[in-house]
């Protein structure tokens, strides 16, 4: 595939990294960089050397949303024919773990690119929001159903209808946020975070992210009878073989992803 033009993806073992690189308009995603970002998850997703993948921001934030030059005389039409979120669409689709690391801003689709993470880690001098309603439109990627969600509706509708940012420590005691790491610690965190999350069985969490990721949106007993095919799935691999071994050995198991 060709370079990308508006990130930057390297690997380091078992880690896949992507980094927003369009730092001169704070990362703002158009569409092609939107494009990259699931063409390198889809391709990091493939690659059976790779059990992680991290998410963040060159320069001064993660992101400051979508870039609104591309948009601002677009008509709902044009909107609708494009139908552009099918991308993101397609990152609910990912199987591999995606730590999003987030420094300064994270608004409008940037912060529904944050939501999209499995987990989140933050800068202390981080920030979310949904400024849309000061632009007069709205979220268009799941930011209204992903936030509400997670934060309940009664702050959901606050933080929506005023476009007011979180603050780090706000969008950790909500929840929104996994940890919060002082700035010059954030990536070194996450990638040490993320090589440990490597060392995990693979099938284990991949499963275990297919569950949670089913439970937010099913009734306890359709999560519970997706829940058990996973359990059950998973004795047919060599790695729970492994695991239940090991323990009983009293050794390490070596777990090889099968
Ligand atoms: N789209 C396009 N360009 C953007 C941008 C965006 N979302 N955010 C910042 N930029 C550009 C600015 O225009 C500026 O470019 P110039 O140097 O050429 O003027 C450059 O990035 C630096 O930004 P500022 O000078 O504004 O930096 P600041 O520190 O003064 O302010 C900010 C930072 C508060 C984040 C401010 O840039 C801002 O409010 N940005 C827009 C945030 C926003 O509304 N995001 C939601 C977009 S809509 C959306 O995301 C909907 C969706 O889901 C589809």
């Amino acid at each position: 595939s060709s370079k990308p033009r508006y990130i930057e993806t390297r690997t380091d073992g078992p880690v896949g990294f992507i980094e927003l690189n369009r730092p001169e308009v704070l990362n703002a995603l158009n569409r092609v960089m939107v494009a990259e970002i699931l063409a390198s998850m889809e391709e990091f997703d493939r690659n059976d050397t790779i059990k992680v993948i991290v998410l963040s921001g060159k320069g001064r934030c993660f992101a400051a949303g979508a870039d609104i030059d591309e948009m601002a005389e677009a008509d709902s039409v044009e909107m609708e024919l494009l139908n552009q979120f099918t991308d993101w669409d397609r990152l609910s689709w990912i199987k591999k773990p995606i730590i999003g690391a987030v420094h300064g801003f994270a608004l409008g689709g940037a912060f529904e690119l944050a939501l999209c993470c499995d987990l989140l880690f933050a800068a202390e001098d981080a920030e979310f929001g949904f400024p849309e309603v000061l632009l007069g439109i709205m979220p268009g990627a799941g930011g209204t159903v992903r936030l509400t969600k997670l934060a309940g509706k009664t702050k959901a509708m606050e933080w929506l209808f005023t476009g007011k940012r979180i603050l780090a420590k706000e969008a950790r005691d909500f929840g929104i946020v996994n940890q919060l790491f002082a700035k010059e610690a954030l990536m070194e965190e996450t990638a040490r975070y993320a090589h440990q999350l490597a060392k995990m069985p693979p099938l284990s969490v991949r499963y275990i992210k297919e569950s949670v990721l089913k439970a937010v949106d099913a009734s306890i007993y359709e999560g519970m009878q997706f829940e058990r095919k996973n359990f059950s799935l998973l004795f047919s691999s060599a790695d729970q073989k492994e695991g239940m071994r090991a323990f009983m050995e009293k050794r390490k198991a070596n777990f090889k992803g099968r």
